[in-house]
């Protein structure tokens, strides 16, 4: 029997004048479009801005839905738009915010697994990594490389 041991490295800024201006932007147009959601049920907003490498930004917030599974996180509303929108663009940053109205969120608010098993998808397909940077109404900012930091053992095309 052997152990593997996997490590994941995130970067953490304190403040979001540490990001680069394009991330600020990014962040701000995450936070805009965050406050747009539609979170009746949960009442907790998330926003997703994408940055692809022609340019363009694709925003998108979380649409919940009464028959609750029927929703859709912030951060697949994002990505599917681009992709459907831009699809040979690559995708080359995604910076989510995330805040409840119930209480102020202030740890990173990482993307969820579905959403994890989605952004892997693009990373694969176009064969270079996406930077995820991901907060919560206040707080640290977390960033991660590549999606793989967030979902190392990933499934993948290739095990098809
Ligand atoms: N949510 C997202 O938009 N992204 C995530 O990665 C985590 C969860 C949304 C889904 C639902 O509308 C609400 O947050 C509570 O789970």
């Amino acid at each position: 029997m052997n152990k593997i041991t996997i490590t994941s490295q995130f970067t953490v800024y304190s403040n979001s004048n540490e990001l680069s201006e394009e991330t600020q932007k990014l962040l701000e147009k995450a936070i805009e479009i965050r406050r747009k959601a539609y979170a009746p049920y949960s009442k907790f907003k998330v926003g997703a801005a994408v940055l692809l490498d022609n340019g363009e930004i694709v925003v998108g917030s979380n649409q919940e839905n009464a028959a609750y599974p029927s929703g859709l996180c912030a951060e697949r509303v994002a990505i599917f738009q681009a992709g459907s929108i831009y699809p040979s663009a690559k995708i080359k940053s995604i910076v989510i915010s995330a805040a409840s109205e119930q209480n102020t969120t202030k740890t990173p608010i990482p993307p969820c697994g579905a959403c994890r098993q989605s952004i892997a998808e693009y990373e694969i397909r176009q064969n270079t990594n996406i930077e995820i940077y991901f907060t919560g109404e206040m707080g640290d900012i977390y960033k991660s490389d590549s999606l793989k930091n967030l979902l190392p053992l990933l499934f993948n095309k290739n095990m098809l």
